[in-house]
């Protein structure tokens, strides 16, 4: 493991292992190998093909080469790779089988292509799979099943795509995914049951879609969700109960840039430990009961319209208490327009009400 995270940096030469025999030992031309061919470094030297490299190879770099597509057993002889970079290749489609043969790869690169259509069995042979990366590509349908054979999956990054809507079946197999990327795509909408197959999801991005009815019975069944970001979607309300099925996790809710104009009273139901929040320009006036303030480390309200009556007193009060010195102007009533929240005189006589600040029993 400690090697894979090098590799994530990109600086890892993986520790030499005992050579294969039998197969023919020579750098592809053009490109510049090391470690007995163990990695093969093409970057951006005007490839037209795919080189055919041994088992011995665990690490193959052809970015920046114009490549354009991957033939069928393009990889049939690389058995030993473990790590294929194939950013900026103009790659525009993924074939039936395209990788097969590749069942230690781990990581899979092929951001910033042309890819618009990713044909069923693409991902053939592609069982230890851990991270993918298809963002700034052209995807604008995700076929059923399509991620099926990667069991292993735990970072799948989609943005920058042309997703219009995920359905049911999606992410079949793919049950250990944690982190799933799709900002910047045009997604109006998520099926019901669209997410169900990957419950285990932590970080899940959808900023920058069309989406404008929050998705509750998509995320219905997400356990564990650290991380939501919503921010530019065009929602103007979000419903009671939306967080609640992973509330104790979520930790991180952007819902900034989104016209959004009103929280259901029980929106936050289940919430019990976010410390950053992001509601900035939005088109809110006032916070639900169900929101506690007690965890909040980070949040940010700049550029709505707050009315600044005994409703936001809960706000207030933990402004008072907190070194978070989140920019709010109130935009009503009239007596209070264009003051900060926290100099707001208005709340002077609201009384305290609602929940008790409970103590003692998160786990
Ligand atoms: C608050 O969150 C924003 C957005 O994630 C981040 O840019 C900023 O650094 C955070 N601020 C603090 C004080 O943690
Ligand atoms: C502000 O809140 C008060 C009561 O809490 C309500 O009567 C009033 O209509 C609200 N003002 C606006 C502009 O929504
Ligand atoms: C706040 O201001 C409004 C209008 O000026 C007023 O009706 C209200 O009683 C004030 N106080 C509270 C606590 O809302």
């Amino acid at each position: 493991m400690r090697c894979v995270s090098w590799l994530l940096l990109g600086t890892c030469l993986l520790v030499l292992g005992p050579a294969v025999q039998g197969v023919p030992v020579q750098c592809p031309s053009l490109c510049h190998c090391h470690g007995d061919l163990q990695h093969v470094i093409c970057d951006n030297v005007g490839l037209k093909k795919i080189p055919r490299v041994s088992e011995a190879t665990r690490l193959l770099n052809l970015q920046r080469n114009n490549l354009g597509s991957i033939p069928t057993g393009a990889f049939s002889e690389s058995k030993g790779l473990i790590s294929l970079h194939m950013q900026h290749c103009q790659l525009r489609e993924i074939g039936s089988q395209a990788f097969k043969g590749l069942k230690k790869l781990i990581y899979l690169y092929l951001s910033n292509n042309e890819i618009s259509s990713i044909k069923s069995g693409a991902f053939e042979d592609l069982t230890e799979l851990t991270y993918l990366y298809l963002d700034g590509n052209k995807i604008s349908d995700l076929g059923k099943g399509i991620f099926s054979p990667m069991i292993n999956l735990f970072i799948l990054q989609l943005n920058h795509n042309k997703l219009r809507e995920l359905r049911p079946g999606t992410f079949t197999g793919a049950k250990d995914l944690r982190w799933l990327h799709m900002s910047g795509n045009k997604l109006t909408i998520l099926h019901p049951g669209s997410l169900d197959d990957v419950e285990n999801l932590a970080i899940l991005h959808l900023d920058g879609n069309k989406i404008s009815t929050y998705p509750s019975a998509a995320m219905s069944k997400l356990r564990v969700v650290e991380e939501l970001t919503l921010g530019r979607n065009p929602m103007k309300t979000i419903p009671d109960n939306a967080f609640q099925s992973f509330g104790r996790y979520m930790e991180k809710l952007h819902l900034d840039n989104m016209g959004l104009e009103k929280f259901s009273d029980d929106a936050f139901t289940g919430v019990t430990a976010i410390k950053s929040l992001h509601l900035d320009n939005n088109k809110l006036k006032s916070l639900p009961r169900s929101l506690e303030y007690g965890t909040l480390t980070n949040l940010t309200l700049s550029n709505n319209p707050w009315n600044c009556t005994c409703q936001l007193a809960p706000l207030r009060r933990w402004m008072d208490s907190s070194h978070n010195r989140p920019d709010a102007v109130c935009a009503s009533p009239p007596t209070q327009k264009d003051k900060p929240v926290r100099d707001s005189t208005n709340f002077s006589s609201c009384r305290l009400k609602g929940k008790r600040i409970k103590k003692g029993t998160r786990h």
